[in-house]
């Protein structure tokens, strides 16, 4: 995946270079394309907080970096003085953010790495080289994921087919390539003309600033709309197809993804428009049975990025980032392993290969 181009994987949000993190500031987006270069995790941790980086593989694979990070600027003289050090980084971006599962997935798999190589490596900068070797596999191996994903879920897309998305699943929400619009970009890739709506997505407006940004770049047309549109748009017969993101699937089937989802699944339902979840299996949770949703700050609401006041200063406000869709509303889930379809509590576990 390495040899990859950029064209062929859509801009790329993240990047190990020199020991240092290299990242798109994507909350600047579509107004300028700005990159910040950290050697601190803590940085990292910031960037997550701000949504300066978003979408749940790239957090997670951002962690994965920012443990790497840690390690390798740790002045600790012992393995085991390294291994406390990363330990520290990894409870510290753990708590960014709640609801995307592969942050934690992400976080989980380094620390299983790093106590690994701690009984068997003593030499100091190997088991640097050896844990910054899998923070990089992670973030190839996301690419790989979701050019996977895109292959699969291109099935699903007709030739000719309008596609509504929400948020945005793309490259700027991974390493690179996307997962929704992984699958756009896979059918367009085997020649198939499709056009895509994308949804405003208030309040922090990721549709409108990345997604549409990107497929800009790209070539692949796209419509921007409101949010409050989708039930007009669907109902004139102008939507073929939804396909969607999410930050934590459960067992169940149950999907979280941007708030928002929920409203355009019933609406999907309504008027018998296929609603599909584009995911990497790093996205299911096969442990929990509740998804804590991540409630943000109210200004966020009460104004328009942070720029223009657009409601009472003091209003109170109710502001929850994601939203939950039940399976029932869900028609299939595409994954690097395959498309899903229902019964998902049957059928994902075996997927995961649980059962
Ligand atoms: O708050 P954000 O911008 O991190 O929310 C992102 C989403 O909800 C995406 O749809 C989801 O993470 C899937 S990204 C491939």
């Amino acid at each position: 995946m390495k040899h990859q181009s950029i064209k062929e994987i859509g801009v790329k949000p993240l990047e190990w270079i020199d020991n240092k993190v290299r990242f798109i500031e994507v909350s600047m987006l579509p107004e300028k394309v700005s990159y910040v270069e950290t050697d601190s995790y803590e940085r990292i941790a910031e960037a997550i907080e701000r949504l300066e980086i978003r979408g749940a593989p790239a957090i997670g694979v951002a962690a994965a970096l920012g443990i790497a990070l840690a390690v390798v600027k740790s002045s600790a003289k012992t393995v085991n003085g390294i291994v406390l050090d990363a330990v520290k980084a990894a409870r510290r971006l753990e708590k960014t953010r709640p609801t995307a599962v592969n942050l934690f997935w992400a976080i989980d798999r380094m620390e299983r790495r790093i106590n690994e190589l701690s009984k068997i490596v003593a030499s100091i900068s190997e088991f640097k080289r050896l844990v910054v070797e899998e923070a990089i596999k992670i973030m190839f191996e996301d690419i790989e994921v979701n050019v996977r994903i895109g292959v699969n879920g291109a099935e699903l897309i007709e030739d000719g087919d309008t596609i509504l998305t929400h948020c945005n699943a793309g490259s700027l929400a991974t390493a690179g390539f996307g997962t929704a619009l992984g699958v756009i970009r896979a059918a367009v890739k085997q020649g198939k003309k499709v056009r895509v709506i994308a949804t405003e997505t208030r309040p922090l407006l990721q549709g409108a600033r990345l997604t549409t940004w990107e497929l800009m770049q790209d070539k692949i047309p796209v419509t921007l709309i409101t949010d409050n549109m989708v039930g007009y748009i669907m109902g004139k017969g102008l939507v073929d197809k939804v396909v969607v993101g999410a930050d934590r699937i459960l067992l169940s089937g149950h999907v979280a993804n941007k708030i928002g989802t929920y409203s355009i699944a019933v609406l999907a339902k309504h008027h018998n428009i296929p609603f599909y979840v584009a995911a990497p299996t790093s996205t299911i949770d096969p442990k929990s049975k509740q998804i804590p949703i991540e409630e943000r700050d109210p200004n966020e609401v009460r104004t328009v990025l942070n720029k223009v006041w657009i409601a009472p200063r003091d209003v109170p406000v109710y502001n929850p980032a994601f939203d939950i869709t039940p399976p029932e509303l869900v028609t299939a889930i595409i994954t690097e392993k395959g498309v899903i379809w229902p019964p998902y509590p049957e059928n994902i576990p075996k997927t995961l290969q649980l059962k």
